[in-house]
C-alpha cells in the first residue's frame, strides 16, 4: 500500500459544502470541523471565500492562524486583486497557506457571465496567478466549467498559468454534466497536451447533478489526476460535490484496480460524517453509501445468516474501518470522567474542564434512565452543552395534553434573557401546539422550513432527535434538540434555531 502513489484530498466542506442551502456554520463550528478534518488526514482544507463577507474572512483567518500542523489551508478568490488580497490577508499567518483562484473558461460562461473574449480570460488568468504567486508559492488555479470548455483552450490557459506560478490546476465539472469515460478521456488529454504539466498537480472538482461525482472523480484519478476536491457527506452547491468518504473507500476497497492511496485515516470517517451532519443540520439519508444508517445493516434473513457465518459474504468493507464500533455501546453509568473525555475526543470534540463537567453530569443523568448508552446519545448531550451558542431563550418546563379525542394543548414555561414567562396554545398536534406557544412567547416572525424527527438509537427508550430549519428575512438556520421525550426534543430544536437566529442578528449588527 505505502509504495502506491499518494493523491491529495482537498476538502471543501467548509466552502462548497457550506453552499448547500441552509448549511451555514459559525466560526466555532468551522474551527471544530477543520480540526476534525485535519485529524481525518485531509491534505488541504478549503476554509472559505474570504472576500465574500467579514464572517467568511474571520472564519478562514481563524483556521489559518490556529489550526497548525501539516495541513494546508486554502482560501478561494476570483481572478481579481481585491479577492486575492482578501484571501491572502486571511491566510498569511498560517503555516501552510494556499490561494485558490478561479475563472471560467467555457464559451457559455465567457460569453454570458463574464462577457469576456477567450484572449481576455487568458490574460486575466495569467495576471491573477502571477499576482497570487508573488504572495505565496502555493497557488491553485481553477478553470470554472472546465468540463464544458474547449479542451485546447483549457490546455492553453493551464500551460500559461503554470508558467505564471500555479502549482495546482483544477479541472471542475461545475455543472455535474460529465460522464465517467468522457471525463477520464479529458483528463488523459490534458496530461498529454500540457507541456509543463510535470510542474503542477492536476486536480478535479466534480458536482453531483447526475449522481456521477464520485464515479467521475475516480475515473479522473485513474487517468492521471492527483488531487480530488470533495466534501464530507457529499455536501455542496445544488446536488453536492464528490462525497469524500465514498471516494476514499472506493480507492481503498478496490485497491486491486486503483493504483493510488490517500492519506485518510478511515477510522475517523464516521465520526466526521456525524459531526458535519450535526453542525450543518443536514441529515444523512439512511441508504447513503458508507455513512448512512443502513450502510452496514442487513435486513434479509438470508443476508443475516450469511454475515453471521462469514462477514465477507455480504460485506465488502469492515464497518470498523470507517470508525463504526460493533454495537457501539461504549460507556455505561459506571464509566469515569477520563473514559468519557477519551470518547468525546475521538468524536471530534475537545472540551474544557468546565464543559466536561457539565457533559459528565448530563451523561450520568441519562445513563440512569437509559439501559444502554451509544455514541449518538453522547453526541446529543454534546450538541446541547458544548456546541451551544448564547442562550437568549431557554426551556424551563413543557407540558402537553394530546390523544385521540383531545384538542392538543401545550403549556410552555421558558426563560427569555433570564426572565421567566409562560404561555399555552392549542395546535393540530402536540408539537404544533408547543411551537405555537413558543412563537407566542418569543414573538418570532420566522418560518419553519423543515422538520425531521429520528430515533437516535434503537429501542423505545431511545432519545428522539429533532432537526428543524427556520427562515427569517433571508437568514436560514438549523436547530437540533434531543430528549427521550420527542415533544421536548422538538421544543428544544425550535429554541435552538431561534437562539441561532438571535446570534446571527447580533453578529451581523456588530460587523
Ligand atoms: O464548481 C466549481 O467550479 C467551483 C470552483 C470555484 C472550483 O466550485
Ligand atoms: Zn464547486
Amino acid at each position: 500500500m505505502a509504495d502506491k502513489e499518494k493523491i491529495f484530498i482537498f476538502d471543501t466542506t467548509l466552502r462548497d459544502g457550506e453552499q448547500s442551502p441552509g448549511a451555514s456554520m459559525n466560526i466555532q463550528e468551522k474551527f471544530r470541523l477543520a480540526r476534525q478534518l485535519a485529524k481525518l488526514g485531509v491534505d488541504i482544507i478549503e476554509a472559505g471565500f474570504p472576500v465574500a463577507s467579514k464572517g467568511d474572512f474571520d472564519c478562514v483567518k481563524n483556521i489559518a492562524d490556529n489550526l497548525g500542523g501539516g495541513v494546508q489551508v486554502a482560501g478561494l478568490a476570483r481572478c481579481n486583486k481585491k479577492d486575492i488580497d482578501a484571501a491572502w490577508d486571511a491566510l498569511k499567518n498560517g503555516v501552510n497557506p494556499r490561494i485558490h483562484t478561479f475563472l471560467a473558461t467555457s464559451e457559455i460562461h465567457m460569453k454570458h457571465k463574464l462577457r469576456m473574449s477567450p484572449e481576455q480570460v487568458l490574460e486575466l488568468a495569467v495576471e491573477s496567478v502571477r499576482y497570487a504567486a508573488s504572495l505565496t508559492p502555493n497557488v491553485e488555479f481553477s478553470a470554472e466549467d472546465a468540463s464544458r470548455s474547449d479542451l485546447d483552450f483549457v490546455c492553453k490557459v493551464f500551460t500559461a498559468v503554470i508558467d505564471a506560478g500555479a502549482t495546482t490546476l483544477n479541472f471542475p465539472d461545475t455543472t455535474g454534466y460529465a460522464l465517467p469515460d468522457e471525463f477520464a478521456a479529458k483528463i488523459a488529454y490534458l496530461m498529454e497536451n500540457i507541456p509543463n504539466i510535470d510542474r503542477a498537480v492536476l486536480s478535479v472538482h466534480c458536482h453531483n447533478d447526475l449522481g456521477l461525482a464520485v464515479a467521475n472523480s475516480l475515473a479522473a484519478v485513474k487517468a492521471g489526476a492527483r488531487q480530488v476536491e470533495c466534501t464530507v457527506n457529499g455536501l455542496g452547491e445544488r446536488a453536492g460535490n464528490t462525497a469524500m468518504e465514498e471516494l476514499v473507500m472506493a480507492i481503498r476497497t478496490r485497491s486491486d484496480l486503483v493504483d493510488v492511496r490517500t492519506g485518510i485515516d478511515t477510522r475517523h470517517i464516521y465520526p466526521t460524517s456525524r459531526l458535519v451532519s450535526n453542525i450543518t443540520g443536514m441529515p444523512v439519508q439512511p441508504n447513503k453509501a458508507i455513512v448512512g444508517a443502513n450502510a452496514f445493516a442487513h435486513e434479509s434473513g438470508i443476508h443475516q445468516d450469511g454475515v453471521l457465518k462469514e462477514r465477507t459474504t455480504y460485506e465488502i468493507m469492515n464497518p470498523e474501518d470507517i470508525g463504526l464500533s460493533k454495537g457501539n455501546i461504549v460507556l455505561g453509568k459506571h464509566s469515569g470522567r477520563h473514559a468519557l473525555r477519551d470518547r468525546i475526543e475521538s468524536m471530534g470534540y475537545r472540551l474544557t474542564d468546565e464543559e466536561l463537567n457539565r457533559v459528565f453530569e448530563r451523561f450520568k443523568e441519562l445513563a440512569d434512565v437509559k439501559k444502554e448508552m451509544f455514541d449518538e446519545d453522547l453526541e446529543a448531550i454534546l450538541l446541547d452543552e458544548v456546541v451551544r451558542i448564547p442562550q437568549v431563550y431557554e426551556l424551563v418546563t413543557l407540558g402537553v395534553m394530546s390523544g385521540s379525542r383531545v384538542m392538543p394543548t401545550a403549556g410552555v414555561r421558558m426563560r427569555i434573557e433570564g426572565e421567566e414567562v409562560e404561555a399555552a396554545a392549542l395546535g393540530i398536534g402536540p408539537i404544533d401546539a408547543a411551537f405555537r406557544a413558543i412563537a407566542r412567547l418569543t414573538g418570532t416572525r420566522s418560518r419553519l422550513l423543515f422538520f425531521s424527527v429520528n430515533s437516535i438509537t434503537g429501542g423505545t427508550d431511545a432519545q428522539g432527535e429533532v432537526m428543524v430549519r427556520v427562515e427569517e428575512n433571508g437568514r436560514v438556520v438549523v436547530g437540533q434538540g434531543a430528549d427521550p421525550d420527542i415533544i421536548t426534543a422538538a421544543a428544544k430544536s425550535y429554541l435552538n434555531a431561534l437562539n441561532r437566529l438571535e446570534y446571527l442578528k447580533k453578529a451581523e449588527k456588530s460587523r
